[in-house]
C-alpha cells in the first residue's frame, strides 16, 4: 500500500499577467495537481496575475516593493507572509526581483523559477529577444532551484522550443509560454509524487 503524500503547500510569486500561476490553478481544480496555493504574492498591485488567483479564491497580497526601506526588508515582509501561510515549496512565476541571500537560506532548495531559455544560455530579464538577436535555431525554458545568482540555479527540467523562419518576440513568446505551462507541471507532479525533493545543495 502506498502512503498518500500531502498536498504540496504552494506560495507563488509574481509580478505581472500570471500565465503560469493560471496553469498550476486550471491543474488543481481539475484534480490533476496534488497541491494547494497557500497564497500568492505581488510586488505590483496592478499585475493580472492577481486577478486569476482571486477568481480562484485563493489569497493575495501585494507588497509594493518601493514601499520597503531596503531589499532586505522587502524579502523578511515575504518571508513572514509565507511562513504564516504555511507555504512549504516558493514559486517564481514571472516575479520580477531578486531575491536576498537571507530569503534563499530560508527557503533553501525550496524555491523554483521557471525562465524562458535553455540555461545557462541568455539568463536575465530578456531572453527571448536576445535568443532571437543571437540567432540561434532553437531555444526553449528551463524549471530550476533558486540560488542566489540571477537564473543560475541547479536545473531540473527543460523543454526546447524551435526557432522558425518569420519569428518575432510576439510569436515565440507564445510558444515559449505554452511550453513553460506543461514544464512547470510536469515539474510540480514531479514534486507532489516525491520524485524530486528539496535540493540540499550538497
Ligand atoms: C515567463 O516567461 C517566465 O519564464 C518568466 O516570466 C514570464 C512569466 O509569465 N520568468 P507569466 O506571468 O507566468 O504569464
Amino acid at each position: 500500500m502506498t502512503a498518500r503524500l500531502m498536498a504540496l503547500a504552494l506560495g507563488v510569486l509574481v509580478s505581472g499577467n500570471g500565465s503560469n500561476l493560471q496553469a498550476i490553478l486550471d491543474a488543481i481544480a481539475q484534480g490533476s495537481l496534488n497541491a494547494e496555493v497557500r497564497l500568492v504574492i505581488s510586488n505590483r498591485a496592478d499585475a493580472y496575475a492577481l486577478t486569476r488567483a482571486r477568481d480562484a479564491g485563493v489569497e493575495t497580497l501585494v507588497l509594493p516593493h518601493k514601499s520597503f526601506a531596503s531589499r532586505e526588508e522587502f524579502d523578511r515582509a515575504l518571508l513572514n507572509e509565507l511562513t504564516r501561510a504555511g507555504v512549504q515549496w516558493v514559486v517564481l512565476a514571472g516575479f520580477m526581483r531578486v531575491l536576498t541571500p537571507e530569503f534563499i537560506r530560508a527557503y533553501r532548495g525550496r524555491i523554483l523559477n521557471i525562465h524562458p531559455a535553455l540555461l545557462p544560455s541568455f539568463p536575465g530579464t530578456h531572453a527571448i529577444r536576445q535568443a532571437l538577436e543571437h540567432g540561434v535555431k532553437v531555444t526553449g525554458c528551463t524549471v530550476h532551484f533558486v540560488d542566489e545568482g540571477v537564473d543560475s540555479g541547479k536545473i531540473i527540467a527543460q523543454r526546447a522550443v524551435p526557432i522558425l523562419a518569420g519569428d518575432d518576440e510576439a510569436s515565440l513568446a507564445a510558444r515559449l509560454h505554452a511550453a513553460e505551462h506543461e514544464l512547470y507541471l510536469e515539474v510540480l507532479h514531479d514534486l507532489a509524487a516525491g520524485h524530486i525533493g528539496a535540493e540540499t545543495g550538497a
